[in-house]
């Protein structure tokens, strides 16, 4: 892969407390994401994923330790697409490139160019409405590349979308990530999928929230989800969030 041995994203002893909620949202978590790399991470609900993510693009501030991007442009992507309904797929672009600092002439071309990126040309007049939702999150990330982002958050990017259109988009994704040499921070909870895009899966768990794993996937690209290889290392990983469930329903049984 495009990984290299520069650090993109440092989390030293990082943990975080909502409010005076007795349990942490994430406890001491440590890791380095290297620039180029491709990272998932994997958990169930509340495992503090997205409380990750946010600290990562500086929305929340940590109650411990510290997460650091070492300046690098970050820029985010959601289950919902969080495109302006009242604004063409055009203006949508356009917003992040004038938050850019893109020049208004060249506005347009480059909308044009980052629709091909996603492979949605012609659709600029369209309104998100008219759009499917696989076509709105190709849009959405087309306005998070407009951004010129060197790490990208993605918190449950493809959780709505059918499986059909899922596969188109880990295929983009992954496609698109390579060419740009990105740094992905990519956030699900279905296994496969982490498999399938990681180069490498931090399997997260919950009360408090911290990293349970941290496992390499050392498979060629592109890769396909049927493969069986990402079956067998989906397997492995599923057999760990068991045994996370039952030694947490013994305990609370104790
Ligand atoms: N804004 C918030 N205020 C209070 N508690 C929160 C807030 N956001 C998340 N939490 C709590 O922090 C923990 C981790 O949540 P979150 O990061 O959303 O997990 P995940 O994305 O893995 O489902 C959960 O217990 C959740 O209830
Ligand atoms: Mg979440």
């Amino acid at each position: 892969m495009t990984a290299t041995t520069t650090p993109a994203v440092r989390v030293d002893h990082l943990s975080m407390r909502y409010g005076r909620s007795p349990v942490l949202a994430l406890s001491d978590v440590n890791l380095v994401v290297n620039e180029g790399e491709f990272v998932c991470f994997l958990g169930r609900s509340g495992c503090g994923k997205s409380t990750l993510l946010s600290l990562a693009a500086g929305l929340e501030t940590p109650t411990a330790g510290r997460i650091d991007v070492g300046g690098r442009r970050v820029g985010m992507m959601f289950q919902d697409s969080g495109l302006f309904p009242w604004l063409t797929v055009q203006g949508n672009i356009e917003l992040a490139l004038r938050l850019s600092g893109v020049p208004k002439a060249a506005w347009s071309d480059r909308v044009a160019e980052l629709l091909d990126v996603v492979r949605l040309p012609g659709v600029q007049h369209r309104r998100p409405h008219e759009l499917s939702g696989g076509m709105r999150q190709r849009v959405a990330l087309a306005r998070t590349l407009a951004q010129e982002c060197q790490v990208l958050l993605m918190d449950e990017p493809f959780a709505a979308l059918d499986a059909i259109t899922r596969d188109a988009m880990h295929d983009e994704i992954e496609r698109i990530s390579t060419e740009r040499a990105l740094t992905v921070l990519f956030v699900t909870h279905n296994v496969r999928e982490a498999v399938r895009l990681g180069d490498r899966v931090v399997l997260m768990q919950p009360g408090p929230g911290r990293v349970a794993s941290d496992l390499v996937v050392d498979l060629p690209r592109p890769r396909k989800m049927d493969d069986p290889d990402i079956a067998l290392r989906a397997r492995m990983l599923h057999d760990q969030l068991d045994e996370q469930s039952e030694l947490e329903r013994r305990s609370v049984a104790a």
